[in-house]
């Protein structure tokens, strides 16, 4: 990681709009619906961030990436591109860590394809493991961090 200062904050409804857009740049990467454009979707994500499910990474004050939460999983976790391989993704996933166990006292969940090896291999590296239980379901894996149910 170089000395970029990656800070990170709960998204207000106004930021709506550009965690949607920071969401769509990923539309390749990760399984957003064909139709994530529209105004349902855009209401979706403005849904989650009224309920404080939606933090925003900025470093030196630029809007780097996003984590969207549910309760104690991490739903999405996206670096804009030209943000990548500078420690946003970690500080996002460090806050969800410390997040979680502060308000709801257990550990924290995250589905990805076990193909995706940069959030595998960022996951693993913050002590992250394949869940025991949580079994693959339709090419999915569950890791976690943590006691979680
Ligand atoms: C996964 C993702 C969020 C990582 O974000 P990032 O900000 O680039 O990650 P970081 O810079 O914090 O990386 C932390 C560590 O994770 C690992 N890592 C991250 N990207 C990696 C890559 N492309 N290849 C291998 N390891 C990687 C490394 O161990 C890295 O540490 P290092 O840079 O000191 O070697 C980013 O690649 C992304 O947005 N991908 C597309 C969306 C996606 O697939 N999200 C996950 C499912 S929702």
């Amino acid at each position: 990681m170089n000395g970029n200062r990656v800070t990170v904050r709960r998204a207000l409804v106004g930021d709506a709009l550009s965690a949607h857009t920071v969401l769509l740049t990923a539309k390749d990467e990760i399984p957003l619906a064909p139709n994530f454009t529209s105004a349902d979707h855009q209401k979706w994500v403005r849904d989650w961030c009224r309920e404080r499910q939606v933090w925003l990474a900025h470093v030196d004050g630029s809007l780097a990436g996003i984590m969207v939460m549910h309760v104690t999983e991490v739903r999405y976790l996206v670096t804009l591109a030209t943000y990548r391989r500078r420690g946003v993704g970690r500080t996002l996933i460090r806050h969800a860590v410390a997040m979680v166990a502060r308000r709801y006292r257990c550990g924290v969940k995250a589905k990805t394809r076990p193909e995706n090896s940069p959030i595998v291999t960022l996951l693993t590296a913050e002590g992250f493991t394949p869940h025991p239980v949580l079994a693959a379901q339709h090419g999915w894996l569950v890791y976690s961090v943590g006691k979680v149910d």
